[in-house]
């Protein structure tokens, strides 16, 4: 790693609240868990994995829309920009938009947020290799620290870039919440890059989240080994089934644990035993799909001006740009 042109700010984030969460979810009379425990290492392995499946559109998608549109995207900005990119992940689809601000300036800071430090140390390795005139800071926290942090720091315009639809695993409250902090630290020059996927054909939806090769099942389904590792519970992931339904009238995928048969599965650490009934499920994850209209209202509501949307030819997904 190149010390010099890479910094990490280990902000203290949010203290594990793992066993609150379990707890709270599963003695719940509709047992869930929140989808943010999936990306344990393997998970986020799994996730990687996911992003170039045939079915899972939505990289693939997004991607060509960045690369197809990077250079209009920064001629909305102000010059003298700062990247920042809420939840970096791998740091991959980020690539067009540097390129794009570097075609106009010679040097770039971008700040990548995330709670995973390894995660964002393999991210940027490739970048800093590929940008001499790079410098990256990886920030480890989540978002609204991340933000918090940013506030103080960085002095000129900044486009925050919020991609992968992960706003489409937000309930209503937590976007309300988000946007609401998010206009709290946004200056009059900064700029907001928000990926978002598009409802369409519940079996193309369906399929992406349910692919052939069992990939999604395996992510969906790891979550329980997590639990068996850092809670000492003993639940078989065997006995239990991914399924992925479309919602027509929530407008989102559902993901759930199907418990194959009924069933007992003892929590030591948290000293708690379950029971569950077959077909019983865990509800882990919801993934809503928006259509443009309602997620410029939305950005609209929460006092945001649209300044563009980017699309596909198919219109499967769309990056608002936003003031
Ligand atoms: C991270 N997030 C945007 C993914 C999605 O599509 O909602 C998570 C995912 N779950 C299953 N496949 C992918």
């Amino acid at each position: 790693m190149d010390n010099e042109r890479y910094s990490c700010i280990p902000l203290r984030y949010a203290e594990n609240r793992l066993a609150e969460d379990v707890r709270q979810g599963l003695t719940a009379s509709a047992k869930r868990l929140p989808c943010k425990y999936f990306y344990d290492p393997e998970g986020n392995a799994l996730f990687e994995q996911i992003s170039e499946l045939p079915e899972y559109y939505l990289t693939r998608t997004e991607t060509a829309i960045l690369k197809g549109h990077a250079a209009s995207i920064i001629e909305h900005c102000p010059s003298g920009l700062a990247l920042v990119e809420l939840g970096s992940g791998s740091s991959t689809k980020i690539r067009y938009l540097i390129e794009s601000c570097m075609a106009r300036q010679s040097e770039l800071t971008y700040y990548a947020v995330d709670i995973s430090p390894a995660g964002l140390e393999n991210g940027t390795r490739q970048l800093l290799h590929d940008y001499p005139h790079l410098q990256v800071v990886g920030v480890v926290s989540e978002f609204e620290e991340g933000l918090r942090y940013m506030a103080g720091e960085v002095g000129g315009p900044r486009l925050m870039a919020f991609l992968g639809s992960t706003i489409g695993n937000f309930t209503e409250d937590e976007i309300a919440r988000f946007f609401t902090m998010l206009r709290r630290h946004l200056r009059q020059t900064d700029r907001f890059l928000l990926g978002v996927d598009l409802i369409k054909e519940p079996a193309v939806l369906e399929a992406a989240y349910d692919d052939a090769q069992g990939i999604t099942a395996r992510f969906n389904l790891n979550i329980l080994t997590r639990l068996n590792r850092e809670l000492s519970a003993d639940f078989d992931p065997a006995a239990f089934r991914h399924r992925a339904v479309w919602n027509q009238a929530k407008s989102r995928i559902e993901m759930h644990l199907v418990s194959l048969r009924p069933q007992r599965v003892r929590i030591a650490d948290l000293d708690l035993d379950l029971e569950f009934r077959q077909d019983e499920t865990i509800h882990t994850e919801n993934c809503h799909k928006y259509s443009r209209e309602q997620m410029q209202s939305l950005l609209i509501d929460h006092g945001f001006q649209v300044l563009g949307c980017f699309s596909d030819p198919q219109e499967q997904f769309c990056l608002f740009l936003a003031s």
